[in-house]
């Protein structure tokens, strides 16, 4: 694989072998061995909408893998001027040995990735968020033991969150129930893809509009903002739209006794989840959080290194 933009694109073994990769790093780095997999290899990072996660964790993920990263802000770099992404992609592949790129549409990430001849990493799109989905199988992995078998519960917006959980989950054989309200639902084309996958590992996928129905019996329950960003505009219409979709303690109870809560942040507490819940003891955040760091590594390495 050149690049990676799409958990649909890998196979469950090359999903596996990336978490597997992933527990490898982190566990190398709490042991304080070296893992300078892409020493002297540079990451340029475009960057057209906000972050802090994304951009931390592949920042100080390159310097842990002996490269060196580029944070490149569109609002600096001439591509927020109008510049194309043909020319950047060409431009950019004679400076640097990979590209992560977070930004609003998802075919600016597919261009990219057609015309640079280094690989590309999609970092957040409308659409995707592929390397939350790892970071947040290699959590659940950790927390329970397996992902095949498991249920996780999507509660709110049917947004790229939902997207990259429902390829994700059907990938590795975990049952998906998705639970948004109606005229906010997931791309019918994603579901399709999940479905299809999921009959491949054995796993079922739900969609429905019924937070009950989708979190009952739940291993996992996940919330993200009901506002992603470029939606403010809506903020009002959503925060009444998405009131039942809340994880709050009457819903959480539905779940499996030991279910963990996970939000790939950043998190409005009041809102798409009750702070009793997201601060309790159920809460798997901040490993989520770290995770990103080790996931990621471990794609870099795979695509930049040749592990
Ligand atoms: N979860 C996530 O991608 O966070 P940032 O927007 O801070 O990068
Ligand atoms: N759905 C959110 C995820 C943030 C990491 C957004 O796109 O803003």
């Amino acid at each position: 694989m050149k690049d990676f933009i799409s958990l649909q694109d890998y196979s469950r073994e090359q999903i596996e072998a990336l978490l597997d990769l992933a527990i490898d790093l982190k566990a190398k780095l709490k042991a304080g061995t070296s893992h300078q997999l892409l020493k002297g290899k540079t990451l340029g990072m475009i960057f057209t909408k906000s972050s802090t996660r994304t951009r931390v964790s592949f920042e100080v993920g390159m310097v842990h893998l002996g490269g060196y990263p580029l944070f490149l802000s569109a609002a600096d770099i001439q591509l927020g001027r109008g510049e194309t992404i043909y020319d950047t992609a060409n431009v950019l592949s004679r400076f640097v040995d990979g590209i992560m790129i977070r930004t609003f549409a998802h075919q600016d990430v597919l261009d990219l990735a057609k015309y640079a001849s280094v690989p590309v990493i999609n970092g957040l799109t409308d659409l995707l968020h592929p390397c939350q989905v790892l970071a947040d199988l290699q959590t659940i992995y950790e927390h329970k033991g397996r992902l095949s078998g498991l249920k996780l519960a999507y509660l709110g917006d049917g947004n790229n969150m939902a997207h990259s959980l429902l390829h994700g989950c059907a990938k590795v054989g975990m049952d998906i129930s998705v639970a948004t309200p109606k005229g906010y639902a997931c791309d019918d084309e994603i579901v399709e893809q999940a479905k299809e996958a999921a009959k491949l590992s054995s796993s079922t996928v739900v969609i429905t509009n019924d937070p009950c129905e989708a979190i009952k019996g739940a291993d996992a329950v996940y919330a993200d903002t009901w506002v992603s960003m470029g939606q403010e505009a809506e903020k009002q219409a959503r925060l009444k739209i998405f009131a039942p979709y809340q994880v709050n303690a009457s819903l959480f109870a539905l779940a499996d006794a030991d279910a963990i809560f996970l939000h790939c942040l950043p998190a409005y507490r009041g809102l798409e989840v009750t702070e009793e819940i997201i601060d309790g003891p159920h809460s798997v955040i901040f490993d989520e959080s770290e995770n990103r760091l080790h996931a990621q590594k471990a794609v870099m390495a795979t695509l930049m290194g040749g592990v």
